[in-house]
């Protein structure tokens, strides 16, 4: 599957983008890789990151704010009131308009409207805090196809223009989405969701946890190698959680997959860590059977997350787990 853009059409008309030539695309949603996450699945992820009611959380495309509403509410169960703590909820997001609507329904969160990957941890002018102890989301589901053909205009969103050869001066451009040392690092063939990876990363503390919802591709491709390098060489890696039984995300027909991971910069306590391939053989909705304002949820995620978590290999009812030591994971494997 490849996406096409008829040249002649495409400055600044999204419309003009086809899918195999075939099919219309909506505008924002795929430039901006805009899908929303359930909350099942962002509560799944909390589960395994938010872990203490003082922690502090970073959503680097925050959207309108699905994770950040869902970590409100867990803050609230973890802690002695409904409110989370001030400065606890930071969210980036590049769309103007999805940015009001996402501080509009969160007025206790720091909305910062921006492209993530100018800001830098602790940058005096974003007023961004140095370190963060959890840093989850949904980054957006742009294909690498598409990531030559984006660019910023007046800072505020995002256009497209007709490729270039990368010897041409213009071909700076390219970059503004992204610095040109990540754009090198994964070499310009991941999906945006990669770079959101490496970027996010600086801005983690030592042990704290980051929860990705991504596109399962990269995991099977050469061009993920370079990914799973720097997931290997910079985290536990805790699971990699896919379903066996649903589509999370049925707009965006993509096969997707829970990444979970600890930074740490011990290569020993990292070689000694166990990665649970996690495939979930019931629907989110039964393995966590309580409305999404009811506090129970957070009892059975606490319950769920150990079974999803064993020593060694184990198939259930719910769950097949593969049980391997990171030590024994190489990059270039499937
Ligand atoms: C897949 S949506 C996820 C939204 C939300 N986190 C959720 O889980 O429902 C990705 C969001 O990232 C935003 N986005 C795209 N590129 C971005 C960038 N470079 N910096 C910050 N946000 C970006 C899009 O506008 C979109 O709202």
């Amino acid at each position: 599957m490849c996406w096409v853009l008829r040249r002649a059409e495409c400055r600044g008309d999204y419309s003009a983008i086809l899918w195999e030539g075939k099919q219309h695309m909506p505008d924002k949603q795929h430039t901006l890789g805009q899908y929303e996450t359930p909350t099942d699945v962002a509560d799944l992820l909390l589960g395994f990151c938010l872990r203490r009611p003082s922690d502090r959380l970073l959503d680097p495309s925050c959207g309108e704010g699905a994770f950040l509403a869902r970590a409100a509410k867990w803050l609230g169960w973890l802690g002695d009131g409904p409110n989370a703590p001030p400065d606890a909820l930071w969210g980036v997001e590049l769309d103007p308009e999805t940015a009001v609507r996402a501080q509009t329904t969160l007025p206790q969160a720091h909305i910062l409207t921006r492209n993530f990957f100018t800001l830098q941890p602790g940058g005096p002018a974003d007023g961004l805090p140095g370190s963060f102890d959890v840093l989850i989301g949904n980054p957006p589901y742009t294909r690498a196809e598409w990531i030559g053909h984006l660019r910023e205009e007046d800072g505020r969103q995002l256009d497209l223009f007709d490729g270039l050869p990368p010897s041409a001066p213009e071909a700076a451009e390219k970059r503004l989405l992204m610095p040109g040392q990540l754009w090198d690092s994964l070499g310009g063939r991941s999906g945006l969701h990669a770079y959101f990876f490496l970027h996010g990363a600086q801005f983690l503390r030592e042990g704290g946890r980051f929860g990705f919802v991504v596109p399962n591709g990269w995991l099977d491709v050469a061009y993920g190698e370079k990914l799973k390098q720097f997931l290997l060489d910079h985290f536990k890696i805790l699971a990699i959680i896919e379903s066996g039984v649903e589509h999370w995300f049925d707009d965006a027909k993509i096969n997707t997959c829970l990444v979970v991971l600890e930074k740490c910069s011990g290569p020993n306590r990292r070689a000694a860590n166990m990665v649970r391939l996690v495939r979930l053989k019931r629907p989110l909705r039964a393995l966590i059977p309580y409305a999404a304002n009811d506090y129970r949820r957070l009892t059975a995620l606490e319950q769920l997350i150990p079974r999803l978590l064993p020593n060694e290999s184990r198939i259930t009812p719910d769950t097949a787990v593969r049980v391997v030591a990171q030590a024994d994971l190489r990059p270039a494997a499937k």
